[in-house]
């Protein structure tokens, strides 16, 4: 990946093994006063790992300090283990591969930086001939979901991961056009996780968010409209 300049005077590029104190730097800004609940912790030694394994962009500004990284991951553990939860087929598993983390300084967010990292993440899945995309995220990280979700991607199981925390788990698959159409059949209040996997269980998708009046968070699960009958 040659390096990329985006919106707000950021640039993109590879991260290397000599980024990953200042991108466990960001990660630690990040996280602060979140809970596992809400994100996973990650180590310094996991993100070294993440960027020798991996592909890991980087933002920086102008001068030079990074500012938001993101890990794409073909090949670790974590991706055995989404597949099996997804009970992926051989020839599927083939094309999989994870969203593997994302932090933004915070004084860099609501910039769209998510925005650009998913978008940077899912051409360089392409380049590796990786067309199913996967990722996990805490059904209270709104933030984190919204972006997803706004990028196409569906909700498609929901478990306990990384030590016993609620996680969703989306994907998305990149041969599918953003404008399918879902229609709404359940709309799920974001904070019972037990409705999530009953509706899930059902064999509906989460396809979008949407807010009451007295701002409270749904989820709303359905299937796919056919234009015309599938094959
Ligand atoms: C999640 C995170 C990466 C988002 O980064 P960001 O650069 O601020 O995200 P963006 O600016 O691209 O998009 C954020 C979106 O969330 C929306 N948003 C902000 N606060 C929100 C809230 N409380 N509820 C719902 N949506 C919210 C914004 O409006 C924006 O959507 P828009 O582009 O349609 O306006 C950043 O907050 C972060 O580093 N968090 C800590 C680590 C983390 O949670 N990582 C994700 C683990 S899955």
């Amino acid at each position: 990946m040659r390096s990329v300049k985006i919106r707000n005077g950021i640039t993109l590029r590879l991260l290397d093994e000599s980024d990953a104190q200042a991108a466990f730097a960001v990660h630690s800004a990040a996280t602060t006063g979140l809970s596992g609940d809400i994100v996973r912790k990650d180590s310094l030694n996991f993100i070294r790992e993440q960027i020798n394994d991996g592909f890991v962009v980087g933002g920086f500004t102008e001068k030079k300090s990074l500012v938001a990284y993101a890990a794409l991951t073909a090949s670790n553990i974590a991706i055995h283990n989404i597949a099996d939860l997804l009970q992926l087929k051989l020839e599927i598993r083939k094309r999989f591969c994870l969203l593997d983390g994302v932090a933004v300084h915070p004084d860099w967010q609501l910039r769209g930086l998510h925005h650009a990292l998913i978008a940077e993440r899912l051409c360089y899945a392409r380049d590796l001939g990786k067309d199913i995309i996967g990722v996990t995220v805490s059904p209270r990280n709104l933030k984190s979901l919204k972006s997803l979700i706004d990028t196409g991607f569906l909700v498609v199981q929901a478990t306990f991961l990384y030590g016993g925390y609620e996680r969703l788990v989306l994907t998305r698959n990149l041969g599918n056009s953003l404008d399918t159409e879902y229609i709404c059949i359940k709309p799920v209040d974001i904070e019972r996780f037990d409705e999530i996997v009953e509706a899930i269980g059902s064999g509906f998708c989460g396809f979008e968010l949407s807010w009451d009046e007295q701002g409270k968070v749904f989820m709303n699960f359905g299937s796919r409209i056919y234009k015309t009958k599938p094959a």
